[in-house]
């Protein structure tokens, strides 16, 4: 049976207008160039996905005005037959860019936070396998998303990867299934933010082994304090230039660590995590039912850290997302 992946989240137009400054409050400004371009971490990471290789279906929503997006995400080989379109505005993210560097962001949630899908969750692909699910739509379908892993009608059991940024509320946390989600995928601020919200007592951690090369980073405390609060799902934390470290439970023993790529040159960061995340998923669905060795992970964070990596080499976010013959053609 072919493995297939459900991405329930967002999709946003990313305008970015060129200025000199950030605009101060009562002042007018021009911009000296705008660039439309289509995102949102739902439609990020099911690119990602396609691109690494497998079969995915977006299920979001867009207004008249992302018919364009809902397109190219098609072109982009991502199924798009459960991206409603309703009476609303796609959602936007209105991005000031001044000439030294800073951004300054207004998110508008649009249509992402429409009630559009009659049943919650709304009907699945029966071979869907994986679920991806990050924070960019309302909370209450990411819960029935992730809820609708175990139902007891299923053939199988679908794993759930749960990307969550923006960070849900500290309530939110603490009703959120855990035990229904296998994969937990965060950098290294939200790893912190999370092991805040869910630790009650201050846990010992066991040491790192002296001569990992994680052994004085910062993240690997904050890593092995969050495993505590959710022993059962499986933490990818990732580290920016320092590369990532993963968590297992099932593989005993220490931590999964991978450097980074090297890269050509860092020309653009946004987005990386999402093509890290699309690539990952990629590599669990062609492991198919077979188990998780610490040689398999290895090679599936090995691709998706080079993935990312390029994606970090290329300006923009989705467009940026490399494809799976290119990640591979560096790997050689
Ligand atoms: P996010 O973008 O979600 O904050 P990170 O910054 O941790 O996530 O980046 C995700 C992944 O992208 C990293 O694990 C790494 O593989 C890659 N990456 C990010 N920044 C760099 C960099 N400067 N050099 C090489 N790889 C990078
Ligand atoms: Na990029």
């Amino acid at each position: 049976m072919p493995n297939r992946c459900l991405v329930r989240g967002s999709i946003n137009i990313d305008e970015f207008f060129h200025v000199h400054d950030i605009v101060r409050p009562g002042e007018t400004i021009s911009s000296s160039g705008l660039e439309k371009r289509a995102g949102g971490k739902g439609a990020n990471q099911a690119v990602a996905v396609a691109r690494a290789g497998a079969a995915v279906d977006l299920v979001a929503a867009v207004g008249n005005d992302g018919l364009w997006v809902r397109e190219l995400l098609m072109r982009s080989q991502v199924n798009v037959d459960s991206v409603a379109v309703v009476d609303d505005s796609t959602g936007r993210a209105i991005i000031q860019l001044s000439q030294e560097g800073e951004n300054s962001i207004i998110l508008f949630k649009g249509a992402n936070y429409s009630a559009v899908h009659k049943e919650n969750p709304p009907t699945m692909h029966p071979e869907v396998t994986h679920i991806l699910l990050q924070n960019e739509i309302p909370f209450a379908d990411t819960l029935a998303q992730l809820e609708s892993s175990s139902h007891p009608s299923l053939p199988r059991p679908i794993a759930t990867i749960f990307n969550p940024s923006p960070m849900p509320t500290a309530e939110e946390l603490r009703i959120l299934p855990w035990k229904n989600l296998t994969w937990l995928v965060v950098n290294e601020g939200e790893a912190e933010d999370l092991s805040a919200a869910l630790t009650f007592d201050s846990s010992i951690v066991r040491p790192p082994p002296n001569d990992a090369p994680y052994a004085s980073m910062s993240a690997y405390p904050v890593v092995m304090r969050l495993a505590q609060c959710i022993p059962t799902t499986n933490i990818v934390c990732t580290l920016g230039g320092a590369g990532v470290l993963a968590h297992v439970p099932a593989l005993e023993g220490a931590p999964v660590y991978l450097p980074a790529a090297v890269l050509e040159a860092v020309r653009d960061t946004t987005g990386a995590g999402d093509c890290f995340t699309g690539y990952m998923v990629d590599g669990l669905m062609k492991l198919g039912e077979a188990a998780l060795t610490r040689e398999s992970l290895t090679a599936i964070l090995k691709r998706s850290v080079q993935a990312a990596g390029m994606c970090v080499e290329r300006r923009g976010a989705m467009e940026s997302i490399p494809a799976g013959h290119e990640v591979d053609a560096r790997l050689a």
